[in-house]
């Protein structure tokens, strides 16, 4: 049974699969494929699979595909190749920049958004596995210019140095609360533990989701 270290965690099992159960890695993939290159035995059955509506392409060589990405509750379609990441379909062609790529292998967490409900490294996440998924990143969190109370947290609490690993402990936090509204501090720490900040804020982190949790308890 996943206990709530493994329910705030991105979720890495379920990058590894796609609908019909089949594990798909993104290195898996690029191993598979070669760098760039796409084997047809590979790409049509993923554009089949996870993108049955996507129209699939080829040029040069490179499958490519139009797919429908949900994000924040807007649709967005996009043009990605088979081995674009979500992360890099999400802020290289929609210009949701929020979900930051620092490790890019599904390390630190500054990719963090949720798909489904889960939370997902989405460097490790392939588009085309994002289609018709719920995807939420940090620019939804916010309700119109009213920020989340997380988000007023981490500033009162100073929780933030460069900012870069931000958005990624704000899309945990999120869940962890969402899971849980009165952590205990171990648990907090454990919620978050998926992800680094290499500015060491982690105490000001974990003061801010304390304070949000307490806050958004009593209705704030
Ligand atoms: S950039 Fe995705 S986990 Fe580090
Ligand atoms: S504030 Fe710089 S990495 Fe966390």
């Amino acid at each position: 049974m996943a206990d709530r270290h493994d329910e705030a965690r991105p979720d890495e099992s379920s990058q590894s699969k796609n609908k019909t159960g089949t594990r798909f890695t993104r290195r898996g993939f690029l191993k598979g494929a070669g760098a760039g290159a796409v084997t047809a035995a590979v790409a049509p059955a993923i554009l089949v699979s996870e993108a049955g509506k996507a129209a699939a392409q080829e040029t040069e060589g490179v499958m490519s595909a139009t797919v429908t990405l949900d994000v924040n509750g807007q649709s967005h379609n996009v043009e990605v190749e088979a081995r674009t990441t979500l992360a890099d379909a999400l802020r290289d062609r929609l210009e949701i920049t929020g979900p930051k790529v620092v490790c890019d292998r599904g390390e630190c967490g500054a990719c963090t958004v949720a798909m489904d409900g889960k939370l997902v490294f989405s460097c490790m996440t392939l588009a085309m596995d994002a289609q018709g998924r719920k995807i939420e990143t940090v620019e939804g969190l916010a309700d119109g210019d009213n920020l989340h109370p997380l988000q007023e947290a981490f500033i009162e609490k100073d929780a933030l140095m460069c900012g870069f690993c931000t958005p990624g402990f704000l899309m945990s936090s999120k869940a962890l609360l969402d899971a849980n509204g009165d952590p205990t501090p171990e648990e907090v720490r454990e919620g978050l533990s998926g992800n680094i900040c290499r500015c060491g804020t982690y105490p000001h982190v974990f003061e801010a989701v304390t304070s949000a949790a307490e806050k958004m308890r009593k209705g704030g």
